[in-house]
């Protein structure tokens, strides 16, 4: 960003890829429970827009299925970055149809427009490299440069993300650089003693990282959901829990070449339902009744993960230990996140749900190391994937 601000901006028509897919109120689709993503790229756009560019922001939210669905827009976005920027937001009805083009031949120097979710277009994620270019070429024709910041999405090959780039001069912007730079010195020299815990609901989302850190980690803490599978996995009846019983295998497997290195948790917050007015109580993992689903760790685990954490000179952290968003089952979470910002060492939060966490959580964000902005792509970055986001840059 600072090669493309140092050669003058100003009247040039920049395309921002961002990863403005923030997470909203369940009950209340209009509010957004977690700006962070929106403020993480605030820096590139004010930095653009004070040196007078024309900022044409793009970026996807949720999952909708290639085409418009008003579900997904990000109209509360615009709205939102405009009270973040001080400035109104110029809001296009499309990504780059006519609304698009004509928002974006009218803006002024300095001027930001959001253009509405990129998926709502099918080239944005097909398979097809015809289609994405077809789409890529239209978004490319709205700009004269390119700006990735979304260090969220770099690990998706997307028309926005990958295929832009080679269209139009590009740059990366401040936020995917320090992710990037955050996320190499935690791969290639953590200091140790190097403690990962992992959370969420599924093993098999976290298999890859979990295979590409063992060799690498002293300590592997686990909870979240994903953890009934490795407690199944060493004979104990987990009731009506999350269970992946086809990586029961698979997890017993990893136990075993863990030696010792995989610590699960000795206690557990056991519900009658996932509901937070559900009764619950504290139970052993030897114990978790058949009718009862486990929604949180409890608090000895709570201890026996803060023990191992504040031995640590590395931590990363990536997944919630429970089901934060509940107040009976958010004990876990604040309880390993408080433990993790204590450490005399160096923190990562991986990602989306962690980092929601630490904020809806009200915990002190100063004490972590790094808050990343990207769940997908931390973790595909510590799996030692190649990013075509960040590829599409280098090249
Ligand atoms: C995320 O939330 O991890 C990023 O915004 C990417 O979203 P995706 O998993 O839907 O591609």
């Amino acid at each position: 960003l600072d090669d493309l601000l140092g050669e003058g901006v100003s009247g040039r028509r920049v395309l921002v890829r961002a990863d403005l897919n923030v997470p909203f109120d369940k009950n209340d689709l209009g509010v957004i429970s977690d700006d962070g993503r929106i403020r993480a790229v605030l820096p590139t756009l004010i930095a653009l827009r004070d040196a007078g560019a024309r900022v044409i922001v793009c970026s996807h939210l949720g999952r909708p299925k290639g085409a418009p669905d008003p579900k997904y827009t990000l109209g509360p976005v615009a709205t939102r970055l405009g009270e973040l920027l001080g400035n109104p937001v110029v809001f296009a009805e499309d990504t780059v149809g006519a609304s698009a083009q004509a928002a974006a031949g009218a803006l002024l120097d300095g001027q930001v427009l959001l253009l509405e979710n990129l998926r709502f277009n099918a080239g944005e994620t097909s398979k097809d490299d015809a289609v994405r270019g077809a789409f890529a070429d239209e978004l490319a024709a709205l700009a004269e440069y390119y700006v990735d910041d979304a260090f969220g999405a770099v690990h998706r090959k997307h028309a926005s993300v990958y295929d832009v780039a080679a269209r139009l001069p590009h740059y990366a912007g401040g936020l995917v650089l320090k992710e990037v730079e955050v996320l190499r010195k935690v791969t290639e020299s953590p200091e140790q003693p190097y403690v990962v815990v992992l959370g969420g609901s599924k093993v098999s989302d976290k298999l890859a990282v979990i295979q590409a850190l063992l060799p690498k980690v002293d300590k592997l803490l686990v909870g979240g959901g994903m953890c009934f599978t490795f407690l199944k996995a060493q004979g104990h009846e987990v009731g009506k829990s999350l269970l992946e019983a086809e990586m029961i295998s698979t997890c017993a497997d990893l136990l075993s070449q863990a030696d010792g290195r995989i610590v699960l948790p000795v206690d557990v917050v056991a519900a009658t339902a996932f509901d937070a007015s559900a009764e619950h109580e504290v139970v052993d993992i030897s114990d978790i009744p058949a009718d009862r689903l486990g929604l949180d760790i409890g608090p000895k685990s709570v201890a026996l993960f803060a023990e191992t954490i504040g031995s640590a000179k590395t931590v990363f952290w990536n997944g919630p230990m429970g089901v934060f968003e509940l107040a009976p089952f958010a004990a876990g979470t604040r309880g390993v996140a408080e433990a993790i910002t204590k450490i005399d060492g160096f923190s990562v939060v991986g990602g989306g749900d962690s980092a929601a966490a630490v904020r809806t959580l009200g915990i002190d964000e100063s004490g972590f190391g790094h808050i990343s902005t990207g769940g997908g792509a931390s973790l595909e970055y510590l799996e030692g994937k190649s990013l075509p986001g960040v590829s599409a840059l280098e090249s």
